[in-house]
């Protein structure tokens, strides 16, 4: 079996970061999305991966390389444009030839990995199986109406959805689906939909088997999606404190404090990660907050929040909080008259004031 994760992509809903950054590479519990993908097709025995990307393309590779540190052989095929996730399979043929293959959405994460789902593709060999979770707003998702347990029909971002179930960005094919992306016409927004392939499927008698996830996912297209996952794998991570505390600092609840770190006079109330070569002083940083490597953060408090590598936060008189700050961001107080916000945000930014 084969693997083709998709990296390219706007990230329109989470711009200004996306200007300038993959939106797979944001990191949640400072890994980067895609990492754990990759990771998840890995462990499900699978070293053959395939990886889309677009305008990132350089941003990606210089991420992954050749995937020999994650113990795979990683192969990157270029889409021009983003048209779609059908778009993606079409222009992957020659990679994936006849193989079975998992698509994988690189922003989307699936908390205990894939390994069982893969064996249960092989054990019941369908044409297809899709994964499906209940959501709460099913129009922003593909959806599926399913009878007797079999899926019946599925719809994109549909204005009346049938069903609370949403298609899951984990998707398992057999060589069918190349007749199926070929088959197809774009949808309203001009893309080559892979839901409206499985539909050509289902009307063509194929076999399409769901698999309902009962555990958590999150597709991590908006800013609290990612501060969810971040607040959920952040959970999962145990006490490891190799950077540099002092003694007049507590560390306290399940915090990683990377080689390199420093932490002075301040309080870590995990969950909470921070990356290597980060300075936190005199400072409070709270549950769910991951700081990237590199970043320091001076007389200020941080909840619920993911900064990015070498941003400075200094002197904030108040917490910052369910917020996503780029790389190289600096939020400091000025102490000079007359007080002014004074601000260099980029295009499509968002600041809340007190
Ligand atoms: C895509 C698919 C959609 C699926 C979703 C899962 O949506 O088109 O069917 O439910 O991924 O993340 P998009 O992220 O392109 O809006």
């Amino acid at each position: 079996m084969k693997a083709l994760i998709l990296s390219g992509g706007k990230g329109t809903r989470l711009r200004p970061i996306t200007h300038t950054s993959a939106k797979q590479l944001i990191p949640v519990a400072n890994k980067p999305i895609l990492f754990y993908a990759i990771e998840a097709i890995r462990d499900a025995g699978i070293t053959d991966i395939g990886i889309i990307v677009g305008d990132t393309a350089a941003e990606v590779k210089a991420a992954v390389a050749d995937g020999a540190r994650f113990g795979v052989q990683v192969t990157y095929l270029y889409q021009e444009e983003p048209l779609g996730l059908a778009h993606a399979v079409l222009i992957a043929k020659e990679f994936l030839g006849d193989e079975p293959f998992v698509m994988y959405l690189g922003d989307n994460l699936v908390k205990g990995g894939i390994s069982n789902l893969v064996e249960q593709f092989k054990q019941r060999s369908p044409n297809s199986q899709i994964l499906l979770a209940r959501v709460r707003d099913p129009g922003q998702f593909g959806v599926a109406e399913l009878r007797d347990a079999t899926v019946v029909r599925l719809e994109e971002k549909p204005a009346h959805p049938r069903s609370d179930l949403a298609l899951v960005g984990v998707y398992m094919f057999d060589k069918n689906i190349h007749a199926a992306v070929r088959a197809i016409r774009p949808s309203k927004r001009g893309e080559l939909e892979i839901t409206d392939a499985i539909q050509w499927l289902i009307d063509s008698g194929l076999k399409v088997l769901p698999h309902i996830v009962t555990g958590w996912w999150k597709d991590t297209g908006r800013l609290e999606d990612m501060l969810e996952a971040n607040r959920m794998m952040l959970d999962t991570y145990e006490t490891d404190v190799q950077g540099d505390v002092d003694e007049h600092s507590r560390v306290e609840f399940k915090v990683v404090v990377e080689k390199g770190a420093v932490i002075r006079h301040s309080t870590i109330r995990g969950p909470a990660a921070i990356g290597s070569g980060a300075r936190i002083t005199n400072s409070y940083i709270g549950p769910f907050t991951s700081i990237s490597a590199g970043t320091q953060v001076i007389n200020s408090e941080i909840e619920h929040s993911i900064i990015l590598e070498n941003c400075l936060i200094e002197d904030v008189g108040i917490k910052i909080e369910d917020s996503l700050i780029g790389r190289n961001a600096e939020v400091k107080k000025l102490n000079e008259k007359p007080r002014v916000y004074r601000l260099l945000l980029g295009d499509n930014s968002k600041v809340g004031l007190p």
